[in-house]
């Protein structure tokens, strides 16, 4: 198992051992988080630590203010009284100073820290999506989208917050806290006695507000998570969701979902409620003892009145940054979260290793071998459990130039072989060649070259028509794009676009049909002019009333090539030289398709249902 950090442990294991299996795991996916911010924090450690500096500073310069006021009122005041001026000029210019220096640094602190975090973010985005792309189709066969674009977004929000703003205000609260502290034990060591008494019982509520809101939060995001995943299912199965009529029992559903994620949220305000009263409870009646006692004390004489007042003035800020201790405990746990989850894509491995080495300047002859391939999806990606291969020793040899229908039951393992053909997985056992080659030594730019592959999701970029054509060949002029969009038959319908070849498609610009598309993706792969061509259903959005035009596209597109076709139109396959009838991964039959008829096996049934079909 080696995706991300959000699969389960194994089931039918005992409770120990799961136990023992989830604490391994949790530690093992701490460390990788860890790993991971080290790393992006590595090369900025050096700013990172002055600017520690910078609050460290701004927070004891801040805390002086009270001390100040208490010199002021007890000593410098009465001096000034007696006609001496110097000390409380300078108390009042110490305040200022103070003042001043704490308002520079913060500022410094906070500007430099959010273009400090927006860069390490910057870093990590960049990290993520390269690597994602990276890692190939096998782990996008088993990473659904919806996680991958959870992983770039929430999951980078997650840490941007915790990083932005959380952080920042934890450090501050803490250092505020500190020097408060300290401040309060210089000005009067009884009135520090009386704050740390009233800390005591703030400290524990903070810790029973953070384990209990660490609890909600948890609740709360896996409800938004399951209310986010019904919406997008809902969505994306919109047209069955309407032909089946189900929109009543779905409303219902969603209906319930939010409601439970209301109900989430609301005992998360409430509990918040709880501790902000209960700890402004905390603070007044420390306070309230704290006047009780020094108001003695100042009868008796003990203390000035400035030490009254800078005690009373202190702890009042006292708690206030415990405010954002506790609640940074959810910033911390969801960006802790994401961090595992982000790390768990990082770590993944692409199970085909793009080869390096000097691109070939001659382009291949376009023969192909599969030598007792041996291939199963298990093992590729974390959701593949499937155990049987897919493939067992299959052979199969196709000289250059020939076109190739495979045919057979869905599943019988045709997308399976074309995958392997472009290099998307890697065989088990066995070799997949290319004019004798191993596609694993062929360096990757030459095998994208040389092979090319189209599917039945002709996916169109956003851009123009005329930049979704040149995408197979990065350059090519515009009569170059012409000349093989007119040769697939795609001419006449991008003319009749509002502005032909440089009509935008996007979510903004036209719509295509699934057939136009088709023949868009045709153009792109004609001018990519590859050795090897695939298709992999890629005709079936083509309507019957084009038939011979697709049949003329087709025969344009496979000629001076090798093709391999998987086609369930039966004019596709009876053009080619020669078909394979597949059956669970193994070769049925395999010869020309008009022998194959004569010879009356599976082929020739298929054929007759095709025939009958078209009736
Ligand atoms: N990404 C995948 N992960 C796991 N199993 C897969 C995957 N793709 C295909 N299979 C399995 O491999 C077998 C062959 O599938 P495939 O090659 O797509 O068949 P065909 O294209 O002939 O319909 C099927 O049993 C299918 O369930
Ligand atoms: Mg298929």
């Amino acid at each position: 198992m080696s995706t991300a950090g959000d699969q389960d442990a194994p089931l039918g294991v005992s409770l120990e051992h799961r136990t023992a299996v989830d604490a391994q795991q949790s530690r093992r996916l701490r460390r990788r988080s860890l790993r991971l911010l080290a790393e992006l924090v590595r090369p900025v450690r050096g700013r990172a630590m002055l600017l520690s500096l910078c609050v460290v500073v701004a927070q004891a310069a801040g805390s002086l203010g009270p001390l100040l006021i208490a010199t002021a009122l007890d000593h410098a005041l009465p001096a000034a009284i007696d006609g001496s001026l110097t000390e409380l000029v300078l108390v009042i210019l110490g305040y200022l100073v103070a003042a001043i220096v704490e308002a520079g640094l913060m500022r410094i602190f906070i500007v430099q820290t959010s273009s400090l975090t927006q860069g390490v973010l910057l870093s990590l985005r960049r990290r993520l999506f390269i690597h994602t792309q990276q890692l190939g189709v096998s782990f996008h066969e088993g990473y659904t989208s919806g996680r991958v674009i959870s992983r770039q977004t929430n999951d980078i929000d997650s840490i941007r917050t915790a990083l932005d703003s959380g952080l920042n205000d934890l450090v501050t609260a803490v250092m505020r806290m500190l020097f408060i502290g300290v401040a309060i034990f210089v000005l009067d060591p009884a009135s520090g006695v009386v704050a740390v008494a009233a800390l005591i019982p703030a400290v524990l509520l903070t810790r029973w507000f953070q384990g209990v809101s660490t609890k909600l939060y948890r609740e709360s995001s896996e409800r938004s998570a399951r209310l986010i995943v019904r919406f997008v299912e809902v969505l994306h199965g919109i047209r069955a969701v309407l032909s089946f009529g189900t929109e009543r029992r779905d409303a219902a559903r969603y209906t319930r979902l939010s409601e439970q994620y209301a109900e989430a949220n609301r005992r998360q305000v409430i509990t918040m409620g709880v501790f902000f009263t209960l700890l402004a409870l905390i603070s007044n009646v420390a306070i309230a003892a704290l006047v009780a006692v020094n108001g003695m004390r100042l009868m008796d004489g003990t203390i000035g009145v400035g030490v009254l007042i800078g005690a009373v003035l202190y702890l009042t800020q006292f708690f206030q940054p415990m405010e954002e201790i506790g609640m940074f405990a959810n910033t911390f746990q969801s960006a802790a979260a994401a961090l595992e989850k982000v790390s768990g894509v990082l770590e993944e491995q692409p199970t085909v290793r793009p080869a390096v080495g000097r691109v070939d300047g001659d382009r291949a002859q376009g023969r192909i071998d599969f030598d007792d391939v041996t291939f199963s999806y298990s093992g590729v990606g974390a959701e593949h459990t499937q155990r049987e291969p897919v493939l067992a020793g299959l052979d199969l040899h196709i000289p250059a130039g020939q076109t190739v229908a495979l045919v057979g039951a869905t599943g019988a393992g045709k997308s399976t072989i074309v995958k392997l053909l472009a290099r998307f997985y890697d065989p088990g056992t066995g070799a997949v060649r290319l004019d004798g080659r191993d596609l694993r030594e062929i360096p990757d730019a030459q095998l994208r070259r040389d092979v090319v592959m189209v599917t039945q999701e002709a996916f169109l970029f956003s851009g123009t028509i005329a930049s979704n054509i040149a995408l197979g060949r990065p350059g090519a002029s515009r009569e170059q794009i012409e000349s093989a969009a007119d040769a697939v038959g795609a001419g006449p319908f991008i003319r009749a676009l509002p502005a032909g070849y440089d009509t935008p498609i996007s979510h903004r610009g036209i719509r295509l049909s699934a057939g136009q598309q088709q023949l868009v993706s045709f153009a792109r792969a004609l001018i990519a002019d590859p050795r090897v061509l695939v298709l992999d259903e890629a005709t079936s959005s083509l309507d019957i009333p084009g038939e011979r035009d697709i049949q003329l596209a087709l025969r344009r597109l496979l000629t001076d090539r090798t093709a391999v076709i998987i086609a369930h139109r039966l004019s596709t396959v009876r053009d080619a030289d020669r078909v394979i009838v597949l059956d669970r991964g193994r070769i049925l039959e395999d010869d020309a398709p008009d022998r194959l008829i004569a010879a009356g096996g599976a082929y020739a049934d298929l054929n007759r249902r095709w025939q009958e079909s078209l009736q």
